[in-house]
């Protein structure tokens, strides 16, 4: 029909941890349609874990062409691609064949202890903290990589030659899609690059030092862009030829973004496979005296990068998927919410599920998972509720560590935006408001991590004008007020704190 002209549409692609996703949104942020394949997790020994990039690749295919043909949609209705990725899960391949030289390893593998011990030396975990932000943690990008070169046969001459490139999962999309080994763009953003330990948090380019120190050649090392701008643009035997992709942001900031936390002092929580807690800074980066990250929240071009504090927790959801998996107490993910309605209270039970050790406040690797506090009386019912109640305690710690930075510049968090698969489990939003003592609210669109790498993209080509776009995009859907008496609020909290002493110390 000549004259019409076809309406537009921003896809975004979600790599998560379980899953690769693709969603098409429309300008009013709304959702048209998605399509999602879960790619395997493997687990070769304890602690490691491990995902086939190449099977991840073809899943994002599968799942783009899924979602334009569940729309109706053709390539050229498509202004423009945002990319939004689990972050620090690394992989390294082969510039001439795009093959990977090892399986990428996951942010929870936790194979590279020895390397951050090394690395720590006498001067401790916060050796680099001052220039990257974060402290030695098995969870960051650049040691999975020195444990790559240095444990895969040939793979150190093959770097040191110039054959081999490095890259999170945004990096390894973006380049299969704009051509791979025909002229892919090797290029990554500025908040998946804060993950690295490899960049300066203040200047944003690569540290040389720190990449000698773990052995990582520079010309390994993709380019570092804006999260909102163009990167590329999709070619044959990629993805979408000639579409702009224009948003990349790793999924946590991803998040923040679509959230709308634009001001300093807002924040939000995502409840995933982990669960990530961000606050906007603002444009300097904050330091973290309580066991809080300091990241990059997003940078639009060529304005000044915006800043988060971050607390992470590496186990949330993949506790319930373990519930699922490994004990088989539950079919579905879902059920553990019946399941633990099936009795009124957790029973004395509390579940620390220190499976990576423990991330955010605590930073303890050598912590191990622990269920504690058991008797005859306890139940399925109430491991359930264990399971569940154990994301909030966690949640409460990481949001009491961040009131306890802000307070230091004068603000306290007044409300908590949630989003995530988590979030649709009533049970758990209203313990965790009774746990954190202010309201917890969820947006009408809770996949706020691929609405924020749309939104990203679509402001880079003029789809979307800017950030107001979001804010007046975002409509609260669901609002959960504590209701907890004080007394029994702190009694649970007291025995949860007393059973995190129960994991420490078990990895000698
Ligand atoms: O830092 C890890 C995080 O990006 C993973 O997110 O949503 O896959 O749990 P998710």
């Amino acid at each position: 029909n000549p004259g019409t002209v076809e309406k537009q549409y921003v896809l975004s692609i979600d790599q998560g941890t379980t899953s690769s996703r693709a969603i098409l949104f429309d300008h009013a942020g709304a959702i048209v349609a998605v399509d999602q394949k879960e790619h395997e997790q493997i687990f070769p020994r304890a602690g490691w874990v491990e995902h086939d990039a190449v099977e991840i690749w073809n899943n994002v295919r599968s799942v783009v062409a899924g979602v334009l043909s569940k729309a109706e949609v053709n390539r050229h209705q498509i202004a423009s691609v945002g990319i939004t990725n689990q972050r620090e899960s690394a992989v390294v391949w082969d510039k001439n064949t795009g093959e990977p030289v090892y399986n990428v390893i996951v942010w929870q593998d936790t194979r590279t202890q020895a390397i951050c011990d090394r690395l720590a030396g006498d001067v401790g975990p916060d050796r680099y903290k001052d220039q990257v932000g974060l402290g030695l943690a098995t969870y960051f990008s650049g040691p999975k990589v020195a444990w790559i070169l240095e444990n895969v046969e040939g793979a150190r001459q093959r770097a040191e030659a110039g054959d081999l490139l490095l890259g999170t999962m945004d990096t390894w999309v973006l380049w299969n899609m704009t051509g791979g080994v025909n002229g892919g763009v090797h290029a990554t953003d500025v908040t998946n690059a804060s993950r690295t330990m490899l960049m300066n948090i203040d200047t944003l380019d690569w540290n040389e030092d720190i990449c000698a120190d773990m052995g990582i050649p520079t010309s390994m090392l993709p380019e570092i862009k804006p999260s909102s701008g163009i990167f590329g643009y999709g070619r044959k035997n990629g993805l979408l030829v000639d579409t702009p992709v224009s948003g990349i942001l790793g999924d946590q900031q991803a998040a923040t973004f679509g959230q709308a936390c634009f001001e300093v002092g807002q924040a939000k929580n995502t409840y995933g496979t982990g669960c990530f807690m961000l606050i906007n800074t603002g444009t300097t980066p904050v330091r973290s005296e309580n066991g809080l990250l300091t990241t990059v929240c997003y940078q639009i071009g060529d304005q000044p990068a915006v800043y988060a504090l971050e607390g992470s927790i590496a186990v949330a959801g993949s506790l319930v998927q373990w519930l699922r998996d490994n004990l088989g107490i539950i079919k579905d993910s879902k059920d553990v919410e019946e399941l633990a309605k099936t009795v009124e209270d957790n029973g004395g039970a509390y579940f620390v599920p220190a499976f990576s050790g423990l991330f955010a406040p605590y930073w303890r690797p050598d912590a191990r998972g622990a269920l504690v506090g058991l008797t005859r009386y306890v139940n399925k019912g109430h491991i359930a509720r264990a399971v569940e109640e154990s994301t909030a305690f966690q949640t409460r710690e990481v949001l009491e560590a961040m009131n306890r930075d802000a307070a230091a510049s004068g603000t306290t968090l007044t409300e908590l935006k949630v989003d995530g698969g988590m979030t649709r489990d009533e049970l758990l939003m209203q313990f965790q408001a009774d746990q954190v003592g202010v309201p917890v609210v969820r947006p009408q669109v809770t996949e706020t991590t691929a609405l924020g790498a749309a939104y990203a993209a679509g402001i880079a080509v003029g789809f979307w004008s800017g950030t107001q776009d979001v804010i007046d995009n975002w409509a609260e859907g669901r609002r959960w007020e504590p209701a907890m008496k004080e007394g029994e609020r702190e009694r649970l909290f007291r025995n949860w704190k007393k059973a995190v002493t129960r994991t420490l110390d078990w990895v000698d």
